[in-house]
């Protein structure tokens, strides 16, 4: 076996620094010294091969593919790869790579891991609901475990694009609408897919996408404009990547979508000025899937030379499918219209991570065909799907009907009953059909007697998974009107109606909201998901999921979420004229930000301040009892928002600043605490300085965005 030059240096070179004492001037610029030599010895198409990233023809993911992406990893011209994963396949490129090339550096293995590798769990949109941090984190933790074990290193989550916007496919991926939960868990997933040691065979290096705010396409339609002012991208838009990149994430992936004129792609504001500059972010950005290409049709670039120059040039170190860099670098760099220090900083950048997820010490560690089948679909990653999918899901209506009893009868109808597939939903990684036990239908069977004369029917409905994702925005975000038909059909025939909803928006539900007894929204469940929605049907799980997105009564109020602006002309007056109102519809969604329903009710006591003021870097405390009123255990996200009543600039009528989830036996109350800081009243002020301002506060404490259950206090600072 051929020893590659760079496993070589991985190994004897410490040695040899320490032994020859390392020459003074030449101090190792890296922790890795491996990176620091193969930088020394590297040719100039070496280096440019290390920041190209294509696909392998294993699965699809964009509009193009590269069938001779071998023969370019063999050549040198291709560093990473994406869309290619099994331990065996994997080893044999890597192989490739390590042995058949002049410095053997390694392949980096990327792949879409973003709701589970092999063991699916709910879309994201959906794991969002759960609020259960410590299970986001664990959902993250075993799609590492299972990723690693066949062959991949990287994976393009977590997803941390905040979306107010339901046509648009993607909010699927998403947290949902609101900044300061996003945050939280773009955090959490980077943990769970990085755990504390990149080097292990069971972590992932964790890609914080799309950077920035693609989930604010212009009418919601994928790809689109998106225009906002720097204010409102910093207060609502950038916090959860700042997160995730606090949470130590070493790569990010730039978005489709051009900011203020200027494509993300060649946005040295947004990567050098705010990612490296004030995040001080040290690992690598990738372009999108031909993103660096498509500033060409963006306007923004004249040529694909043009692109790779405006890309690299904003500190994009690697090109996924452009060939951009490829095929342009060489000349750009001996034209002087990129500096040679320029792409070196790309290639360490890149190096540096391949050293720190142990590639150079062993290029093969994530390839053992046992190790993969043995952490693969184990039982404990399904039982574990199935809790975390049931948590998920968001009992919107119940007018008593649920839980059913076991084994009463009931009728299942509705096109997504027996659908395996959609379980799964969109970007659903390695996740097999066969692999799913049971659709809805199979798993209600299971649980109950499925009669078609019964008087009750669940209808399970939704969107195909097929309209969710990329690609897919909706200018009409109601249920299939053949859906609605059924139900209105059933209602007429005089049944009682469960209707499970499986989607990946949020929906204009305004008509089945008045037709069905109870309304479940299941999204896309993920493998596990059929027995997990008979689960809470059935009653042996009490549904705890709060929405992480508001639910409009119709397009017509979209945008609406829960940190909207008061206005000069505040909708009060229900007969009023002259205020900020539609003529044919509330202002308030149909389902706020933060409902959910339980089979058990939850009462809230008044709010107890500690103070009714704080100054400087002191705080007070907000206390409520909740008291479990019903009859059965149940799980309440209780929820803490701030009004800042007067700003420098205008301030949202409420924000999210804080949640904990209390889990009470029937009759059971529980002080929740909630610690009020002067951090909680931050925002970006009229010059654009971050800080607190003095001033009367309210705050909110409820089990959704629409809770009366308020308090005042002043902050001086
Ligand atoms: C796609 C998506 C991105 C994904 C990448 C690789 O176009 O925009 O989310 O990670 O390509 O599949």
């Amino acid at each position: 076996m051929k020893y590659p030059i760079a496993l070589v240096m991985a190994v004897a070179l410490p040695l040899l620094a320490v032994s020859c004492n390392q020459k003074k001037d030449e101090a190792p610029k890296s922790k890795y010294p491996v990176v620091d030599s193969l930088m020394s010895v590297m040719t100039l198409e070496e280096k440019i091969g290390q920041t190209v990233l294509f696909t392998s023809d294993w699965t699809v993911t964009g509009p193009s593919m590269r069938d001779n992406y071998l023969e370019d990893i063999r050549a040198g011209r291709c560093g990473s790869l994406l869309n290619a994963y099994t331990a065996d396949f994997t080893r044999e490129v890597q192989r490739v790579a390590v042995e058949e090339t002049r410095l053997g550096i390694p392949i980096l293995f990327g792949y879409d891991v973003i709701h589970g590798f092999r063991t699916i769990f709910p879309i994201n949109l959906g794991m969002s609901c759960s609020w259960d941090l410590p299970a986001i984190e664990r959902s993250a933790r075993i799609a590492a475990e299972e990723a690693a074990a066949a062959g991949l290193q990287w994976t393009y989550s977590p997803m941390c694009d905040i979306s107010v916007e339901p046509r648009w496919g993607r909010i699927s991926e998403g947290s949902g609408e609101d900044p300061y939960l996003g945050s939280l868990i773009a955090a959490a997933m980077v943990r769970g897919y990085q755990g504390d040691d990149l080097s292990a065979d069971n972590t992932l290096l964790a890609c914080v996408k799309h950077y920035a705010a693609y989930g604010a396409p212009q009418g919601g339609r994928d790809y689109n404009t998106v225009d906002m002012s720097e204010r409102w991208l910093r207060e609502f838009y950038l916090p959860p990547y700042k997160a995730a990149v606090d949470a130590g994430a070493l790569s990010v992936m730039a978005s489709f979508n051009e900011l203020d004129g200027v494509p993300a792609h060649a946005n040295a504001h947004l990567m050098e000025d705010i990612l490296r500059g004030e995040w001080g972010f040290e690992g690598f950005i990738v372009s999108d899937y031909t993103g660096i290409m498509e500033m060409i049709n963006h306007g923004y670039a004249e040529d694909l030379a043009d692109a790779a120059r405006l890309s690299m040039n904003a500190g994009c170190d690697m090109d996924m499918m452009s060939a951009a860099y490829m095929n342009h670098l060489k000349e750009l760099i001996e034209s002087g219209k990129v500096s040679e220090a320029t792409l070196d900083k790309a290639v360490r950048r890149i190096l540096e991570v391949k050293a720190a997820l142990g590639l150079f010490d062993d290029p093969y560690k994530y390839c053992d065909p046992e190790r993969e089948k043995a952490r693969t679909l184990t039982e404990e990653n399904k039982a574990f799907a199935r809790q975390f999918a049931a948590e998920s899901m968001v009992l919107l209506k119940n007018d008593g009907i649920l839980p059913l009893r076991r084994g009463e009868p009931v009728a299942v109808l509705g096109p997504l009953a027996d659908s395996k597939d959609d379980l799964l939903g969109s970007w659903r990684g390695a996740g097999e059909v066969k692999s799913v036990p049971a659709s809805v239908l199979g798993a209600i069977k299971s649980s109950s007697l499925v009669t078609s004369g019964a008087s009750k029917v669940i209808l399970v409905v939704g969107e195909p998974c097929s309209w969710s994702g990329e690609a897919a925005s909706r200018s009409d975000i109601r249920l299939p009107k053949e859906q609605t038909e059924m139900l209105r059909q059933l209602k007429r025939n005089g049944k009682k109606v469960i209707l499970v909803v499986m989607n990946g928006r949020p929906l204009d539900l305004s008509e089945e909201s008045e037709l069905a007894d109870a309304i479940l929204e299941a999204w896309y469940p993920g493998t596990m998901g059929g027995y997990a929605v008979a689960d809470v049907i059935f009653g042996k799980v009490n549904p705890s999921g709060k929405l992480t997105t508001s639910f409009p009564r119709n397009l017509g109020q979209v945008p609406v979420y829960h940190y909207m602006k008061n206005t000069g002309r505040p909708y009060v007056h229900p007969e009023a004229k002259y205020e900020s109102r539609y003529l044919d519809v509330v202002n308030e969604p149909l389902y706020p930000f933060g409902y959910g329903l339980s089979y058990t009710t939850f009462d809230y006591s008044g709010i107890t301040l500690s103070a009714d003021n704080f100054s400087g870097d002191g705080s007070l405390t907000a206390t409520v009892t909740v008291t479990n009123t019903g009859d059965r255990e149940g799980t309440e996200t209780v929820q803490l928002y701030i009004r800042d009543l007067v700003g420098s600039v205008t301030r949202p009528v409420r924000q999210l600043k804080g949640f904990e989830r209390v889990t009470l036996a029937p009759g059971e109350s529980r002080e929740v605490l909630f610690t009020i800081d002067a951090a909680m009243l931050s925002f970006w002020r009229a010059d654009m300085s971050y800080g607190p301002e003095a001033g009367a506060f309210k705050l909110f404490i409820g089990g959704n965005a629409a809770t009366q259950n308020e308090a005042s206090f002043t902050y001086e600072n």
